[in-house]
């Protein structure tokens, strides 16, 4: 944690419990998710967001990705869901970040059913309404692609064309997603450029800097994200609800805060987070007073 809400918005709805693994640097915490999957039957899967994740940004390191192919569940229907939604979201095509194959790993492990891979081009060319695609064992596959024939009699084929037209290869890709860095970067740039201006060193908050994706994840002193979220819509900018990135909206800590700044205008984007420094210092500072 803290990671993409629909995830747990999907996973509350088929009433599974959830279980907070916390992020760090190059992915989850191995050792916790290690115990957790070895020792107790009832894990059944998690999420993982392995490359510019939501909201953090964080990529996982070649020893994350090697430590989950090699995990030993206790339940045999284990398996890992590696949305890999951000794979050619960078911001810095000079600064490209790649990750392991997971599905190479997991063979190599000899555990080749532990893992569904799949991505979609829903931040590439139509939220929600275009092409998704997923990776796994043969006898994945075939399992999942069982229940599919009851879920949909035919995909959409007009978009499905529209995307192999558009897309003929994945140079074409990314020669495309450079140009959402073009319009992404400027606006990333600004935000860290008026953050650090105004509360580097301040020891009150501090925030992820990513080399791709669509999120900047922001944490503020304990006890304050819900507070500036509610000052930040009286003042006329609506954000994320603070708690959305954990599972039933409960951060904790209540410190994590989901910076998107991909829709505004970059003069709004500047707006929007000089008015967010100024509110995060005041409830700092109402914060320390009433220690
Ligand atoms: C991690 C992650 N997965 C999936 C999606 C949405 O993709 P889709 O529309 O294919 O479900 C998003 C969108 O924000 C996301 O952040």
């Amino acid at each position: 944690m803290p990671g993409y809400d629909r995830h747990f918005a999907v996973t509350e709805a088929f009433g599974v419990t959830m279980l907070n693994i916390p992020l760090k640097e190059d992915g989850p915490d191995m050792d916790l998710v290690e115990k957790y999957v070895s020792e107790d039957p009832a894990v059944k899967g998690i999420w993982c967001v392995p490359k510019y994740g939501n909201p953090a940004g964080t990529v996982y390191s070649d020893e994350v990705v090697r430590r989950f192919a090699n995990l030993k569940p206790a339940a045999p229907d284990f398996r890992i869901f590696w949305d890999n939604a951000y794979n050619v979201h960078h911001l810095d095509f000079e600064k490209q970040r790649q990750i392991l194959n997971i599905l190479d790993e997991a063979e190599k492990a000899g555990n080749p059913d532990i893992v569904y891979v799949f991505g979609s081009f829903s931040k590439i060319t139509f939220p929600g309404s275009s092409v998704s695609g997923l990776a796994s064992s043969k006898a994945n596959l075939e399992d999942i692609a069982g229940n599919m024939k009851y879920q949909t009699i035919g995909h959409n084929k007009i978009m499905q064309l529209m995307h192999a037209r558009y897309f003929p290869d994945r140079e074409a890709i990314l020669a495309h997603m450079k140009k959402h860095a073009a319009i992404m970067k400027p606006k990333f740039d600004a935000v860290e450029e008026i953050l650090s201006e105004e509360l580097g060193g301040l020891g009150i908050a501090d925030w992820s800097k990513p080399d791709g994706g669509y999120f900047i994840s922001f944490n503020t002193m304990e006890g304050c994200a819900k507070t500036v979220v509610a000052m930040m819509k009286d003042a006329g900018v609506t954000m994320t609800g603070a708690g959305a990135t954990y599972p039933y909206h409960k951060d904790p800590e209540d410190r994590n805060i989901r910076i998107a700044p991909s829709f505004a205008t970059l003069e709004e984007v500047r707006e929007a987070i000089r008015i967010f420094t100024v509110v995060v210092r005041l409830a700092s500072v109402e914060k320390l007073l009433s220690e």
